[in-house]
């Protein structure tokens, strides 16, 4: 009989919990034990690890976050604490780990694959800047998030002639920026990958109020060379280049939190289950992910130091729309 564990790690994305309990009762399946680590690596180090049955992960698919607790472990990076975290493993028979996160924590995986133990990535992140897969866990919630933001501050916006400045996370990435402008109907989408500064965004939104629109909306990444807090403070020094009036709202981690989206639960239903069937084959060191909509594994070592870009032509389509 295998025995098995799961963690995740780093910032927390709505369809974890899928992904948990797909692992969990495939594995089971199997004839396997399951083991479930507390707060991502950091529980590996502090031995934070627990038999899951079938019933421990009754009635979470529908929950945001992680029901193990989710952390971004410094400790781990060093060989001391990944020493730590192999020794806890070997105490409790554990013969494979999954790994449910983003870039950071399939580096750590890879660093486990590396020192001989078997470890398969799930791809979870709501940046969805994960080399290795089109589609990461937890981006569909955030972007249907985003959006109903976007759609909320638009009917105020209107109602008294306003630009609003909403920015977005996404890290260094400006996917949730770009995607949610676009189905936000934006008039202005400011990314990290592309180069824009504030007269740009200045000459937009004179641009929609001579026009005759009666709201400007400016989607921000928190990444862009230009954040929402910056855009505000040279918009004060030149309110009459814009137009319109000028709120800011930043959207923070309300884009990480609620109820996982269909897309987003089935994903982590199928990354939980495919991920078990690649260990049951002997498969080790790779990420699960999803590339032109088939179900993949791509070697950690392939991923290393690499993001997903964005599409260029997506973004040059949102400028054409923003009419
Ligand atoms: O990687 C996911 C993410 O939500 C990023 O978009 C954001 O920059 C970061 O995590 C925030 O991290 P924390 O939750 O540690 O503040």
């Amino acid at each position: 009989m295998k025995r098995i564990a799961v963690l995740t790690s780093g910032g927390d994305a709505p369809g974890m919990n899928a992904a948990i309990r797909a692992v969990v009762r495939v594995a089971l399946s199997k004839g396997w034990q399951a083991f479930g680590v507390e707060h991502g690596y950091a529980g590996l180090i502090s031995n934070e690890i627990r038999p899951l049955g079938p019933r421990d992960v009754g009635g979470i698919i529908q929950t945001g976050g992680t029901m193990l607790g989710s952390a971004r472990s410094s400790e781990f990076k060093t060989p001391e604490g990944q020493h730590l975290a192999l020794r806890h493993l070997a105490q409790h028979g554990i013969e494979g780990l999954f790994v449910i996160g983003g870039n950071g924590s399939q580096t750590g995986a890879h660093a486990l694959h590396q020192r001989g133990f078997p470890v398969i990535g799930i791809a979870s992140t709501i940046d969805n800047d994960l080399y290795g897969s089109d589609i990461t866990l937890g981006v569909d919630t955030a972007l249907n998030i985003a959006v109903e933001a976007i759609d909320r501050l638009k009917v105020t916006a209107s109602s008294h002639t306003r630009a609003f400045l909403i920015e977005v996370m996404g890290r260094d990435c400006g996917y949730i920026a770009m995607m949610s402008g676009i189905a936000g109907g934006a008039e202005s989408i400011v990314i990290p990958e592309v180069d824009t500064s504030p007269e740009q965004v200045a000459h937009e939104l004179q641009a929609a109020y001579q026009r005759g629109k009666s709201h400007g909306i400016v989607v921000v990444a928190e990444g862009a060379k230009y954040n929402a807090e910056q855009l505000a403070n040279y918009f004060k020094e030149h309110r009459e280049e814009i137009g319109f009036e000028l709120r800011t709202t930043q959207l923070g981690h309300v884009q990480r939190g609620g109820i996982p989206t269909v897309s987003d639960r089935l994903l982590g239903t199928e990354f939980g289950a495919h991920a078990v069937e690649c260990m049951a084959q002997g498969q080790s060191g790779v990420l699960v992910g999803k590339i032109n909509n088939q179900l993949t594994t791509t070697p950690h070592e392939q991923i290393a130091g690499k993001h997903r870009p964005v599409d260029p032509k997506l973004f040059e389509l949102a400028n054409v729309l923003a009419q």
